[in-house]
């Protein structure tokens, strides 16, 4: 083997940098395929709070990406142009995503899009040997995408992207998203669906009862009006909705528009759960109800539902909308690992020493 510099310095570790990085959902994957993270941005203080709970070793740079200059970023981390072995990513997603109507589905347009290109800027500017970035499958149909993928071709990249559910790769959620993968000069395979689903009740039935189980995060308490109590309370288990409910118990705007009939739900024991959202602490914003027990379910079946580690930690002394929106928020960690070990696998195929 041929001795380099880059080798001497990284030592054969593949290292890392996460964009947009939130409570470290990507960073986990990323670790679990072997890649050493050294790198991260965010500009969430609460959520770099969580990270580096949970990732103290990694370098944070704590402002919005759009201040940030990439020669910066690069000294801070020691890193010459070239040397980085992945830059993997997700941009907020909202601004892609499309909000559900009752007319139909409408594109919301949102500056944060732009942010997009800023991930572009952080290619250019760090020439990593790989690329990933994930988002909302509406991000294929937008013409910044378009762009995207152009400009990384002509600055010698091959990618390919792909709309996948993580349900199919070890995440016991269903979570259609669009994963993009660019190799330096060389093509990175998808990696294949898993037959088998994890569950529901796989995930959670284990847990001891939420409320005094010494987890905080599975303790953290739930109020409701006795109103809204009874009717979850009337919900049939697993997989029940608000359509057994008694006329009187129907909400005013239920009985005015019949949309948006997860609300309310239960999730169902044998199957996977539908896909977790910021307001995931909240039936009223989904089938975010436990299968049998009259409760929401608790921030730590969230953070396990999404593929979280059991011992991942949130900061339970804030509130339940704060960590379910990080959650929400979050890249589940298998289904990044299954696409971050392609790329691992690709990059030793594939050594520029
Ligand atoms: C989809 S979430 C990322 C989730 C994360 N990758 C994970 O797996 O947990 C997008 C993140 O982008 C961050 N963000 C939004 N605008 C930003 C900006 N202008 N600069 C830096 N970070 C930003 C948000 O704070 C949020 O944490």
């Amino acid at each position: 083997m041929i001795y380099s510099k880059e080798m001497s310095k990284k030592n054969g570790r593949l290292i890392a940098v996460d964009l947009f990085c939130g409570c470290g959902g990507l960073t986990v994957g990323l670790k679990q395929a072997g890649f050493e993270v050294v790198g991260a941005i965010d500009n969430d203080p609460l959520a770099l709070l969580t990270y580096h709970e949970n990732h103290p070793t990694v370098k944070i740079y704590s402002d919005d990406i759009r201040n940030i200059e990439t020669d910066e970023f690069a000294k801070m981390l020691q890193l010459d142009k070239g040397e980085l072995d992945l830059l993997a990513g997700c941009p907020p997603c909202q601004g892609f995503s499309t909000m559900r109507t009752l007319n139909g589905s409408l594109e919301i347009d949102d500056d944060r899009n732009d942010l997009l290109l800023d991930f572009l800027r952080f290619v250019e500017g760090l020439e990593p040997r790989a690329v990933m970035l994930e988002n909302v499958p509406g991000l294929a149909r937008d013409e910044r995408f378009t762009h995207f993928c152009a400009r990384m071709k002509h600055i010698g990249y091959s990618g390919e992207h792909r709309i996948l559910d993580a349900a199919d790769y070890m995440v016991p959620q269903r979570r259609r998203r669009l994963i993009y993968m660019a190799g330096r000069g060389f093509k990175i395979p998808f990696a294949d669906a898993i037959g088998k689903r994890i569950t529901v009740r796989e995930t959670i039935a284990h847990l001891p009862k939420a409320g005094n189980s010494g987890d905080p995060l599975h303790d953290m308490k739930e109020k409701r009006t006795d109103r809204i109590a009874k009717i979850i309370a009337m919900i049939p288990p697993d997989g029940g909705s608000r359509a057994y409910l008694p006329d009187e118990y129907k909400l005013k705007c239920h009985k005015k528009c019949d949309g948006f009939k997860d609300v309310y739900g239960r999730m169902r024991w044998d199957d996977v759960a539908p896909t977790l959202t910021g307001g995931c602490f909240n039936p009223s914003k989904g089938r975010f109800l436990h299968p049998e027990e009259n409760r929401a379910i608790t921030m730590r079946e969230a953070a396990l539902l999404q593929g979280f580690p059991p011992n991942y930690k949130f900061p339970v002394a804030t509130n339940k909308s704060a960590i379910a929106l990080m959650i929400g928020n979050a890249l589940p960690p298998p289904f990044i690992k299954a696409h971050a070990v392609s790329i691992n696998q690709a990059l030793h195929c594939n050594k520029q020493f």
